[in-house]
């Protein structure tokens, strides 16, 4: 079952009403406050009704609104933008939605949603920020519990910011010329002390400041944000990712960023892949650096987004030694990094009082010209080691333990796609490793998990197992 496919399609879109003609037909409370609704949309509001409440009746007695009092007929909707019918009486509801829809007028039957063309979001009010919330008519109490958590989070100073910042928006338009350069400096305000100045009150202040900004230098700074994604889940970014993210002009990516996090980068950046396979490398990695030190240089907001942490076999040092080297501001942010991510939502934990003291994270995949490992040091027990890129090279990795002297019957689990919908746990013994990834066909990004840790698995993901393969895991926190 494809979740979803049956749900009204609707197009969220604010529209203006100011002095527009719209029509309620209906007398009483629900129609009351369809009209109030209305009325903050300083709409032209008419009522059609047999009978009115005592709130009717007062508005229309402040000229607020005209109420028509007569039973409802087709020609009440003519020349009208929206129709309500907010009657308790399904005829006449069945009645004005036919004459709307006779006329393609825009209606909305009360608690009838097959007969809404347009809804009624729930509504958080910063005015003038406004944000809706929908869920197409299919879950209105989990709509309202959105509502209530972003009423919670969006400080009610929003709306003061953003008149202040409309009141601006002339004299930054005269003063940049280009959207982007207005988009930093708009970043910059928002990140200023102009946010707090409004927030405790001090609304002179903060227009003084806003003043001084404007005539400040426009050379804009760049900056590199090298920022850990994390393994792919992404509620696994942190809020500090997901806030560069969301301020870059160009964000910077490769092949293990998943395509779930890409699309919470802001919309309009520029997008650039410098694709990444172990042994595939489509931009050189000189070329990367070059290109990071080059965007800045142009004054640039560049995130440079990574799988799991950027300092983790991600290559970030690398790039972080060429930006300082060139003098380009930068700032690093960690991710989490596949071993734990793939630890948690497998089941396996990394160290264990009772089966391994220590964890050790490995490279695969060395450099051409990289030395050997300390396989000796690897191979001792009741350690853990979590090997990264070790797909490929799985038989040299099995040979070598078990040449230094690991037992053969250690316990292994591979997690490929860890974190991801897609995530396979594959479970054996060292002694079949390589055999395992051919197996199951395990293919990039996958991990190997060796130790004795690995057999807990069975015991702590909660999911049925199918011939020690095991399909997406939840957090083994969400175990009942
Ligand atoms: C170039 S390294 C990058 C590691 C990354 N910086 C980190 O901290 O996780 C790529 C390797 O990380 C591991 N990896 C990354 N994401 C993974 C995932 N979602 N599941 C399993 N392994 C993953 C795989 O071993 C992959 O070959």
């Amino acid at each position: 079952m494809h979740l979803g496919a049956s749900t009204v399609q609707y197009l969220p879109i604010f529209t203006k009403l100011d002095d527009r003609p719209v029509l309620v037909v209906g007398g009483g409370d629900v129609a009351l406050r369809k009209c109030q609704a209305f009325l903050k949309a300083r709409a032209q509001v008419t009522v059609v009704a047999p009978e009115f409440c005592t709130e009717l009746t007062e508005l229309a007695a402040q000229e607020q609104l005209t109420l028509v009092k007569e039973y409802f007929d087709t020609h009440h909707v003519l020349g009208m933008m929206l129709v309500i019918a907010a009657t308790d009486n399904e005829a006449v509801n069945q009645a004005v939605f036919d004459a709307a829809n006779a006329q393609n007028i825009f209606v909305n039957v009360v608690d009838d949603q097959p007969k809404c063309g347009f809804i009624f979001p729930s509504i958080v009010d910063r005015d003038p920020i406004t944000i809706a919330i929908s869920s197409a008519g299919t879950a209105p109490v989990l709509a309202r519990r959105i509502r209530e958590k972003l009423e919670t989070v969006i400080p009610h100073h929003t709306g003061k910011l953003a008149r202040l910042a409309g009141d601006f928006r002339d004299q930054v338009k005269a003063r940049f010329k280009s959207f982007s350069d207005r988009r930093q400096f708009w970043e910059r305000v928002f990140d200023s002390s102009v946010v707090s100045k409004v927030q405790t009150g001090d609304e002179q202040g903060a227009q003084q400041q806003l003043t001084e900004m404007l005539t400040q230098p426009s050379k804009l700074e760049g900056e590199v944000y090298v920022v850990g994604a994390g393994p792919g889940d992404p509620e696994l970014l942190t809020i500090k990712a997901l806030q560069l993210m969301q301020q870059a002009d160009v964000v910077v990516y490769d092949y293990l960023v998943s395509d779930e996090i890409m699309d919470l980068v802001r919309r309009d950046a520029d997008l650039v892949c410098v694709g990444k396979r172990a042994g595939n490398h489509s931009v050189k990695q000189e070329d990367t650096n070059q290109m990071l030190v080059n965007f800045a240089k142009q004054g640039k907001k560049v995130c440079r987004i990574k799988g799991g942490d950027p300092f983790i076999y991600g290559r970030g040092g690398e790039e972080v030694q060429v930006l300082a080297q060139h003098g380009v501001k930068y700032q690093i942010v960690p991710g989490i990094t596949a071993a734990a991510g793939c630890s948690a939502y497998s089941g396996i934990p990394l160290t264990h009082r009772d089966h391994a003291q220590a964890i050790q994270f490995v490279t695969g995949h060395c450099k051409k010209d990289g030395q050997e490992l300390d396989w000796r040091g690897l191979a001792q027990p009741n350690q853990t080691l979590a090997v990264y890129m070790g797909v490929i090279k799985s038989p040299h990795i099995q040979a070598k333990l078990l040449e230094h002297g690991r037992a053969p019957e250690t316990p292994i689990a591979i997690v490929e796609n860890g974190t991801r919908q897609s995530q396979r746990v594959v479970r054996g013994t060292l002694s079949e490793l390589a055999e395992k990834i051919e197996q199951h066909d395990i293919q990039s990004p996958a991990l190997l998990i060796i130790g004795e840790v690995a057999a807990l698995h069975e015991e702590l993901a909660w999911f049925g197992q199918s011939e020690q393969v095991s399909s997406f895991a939840q957090p083994i926190t969400q175990v009942a």
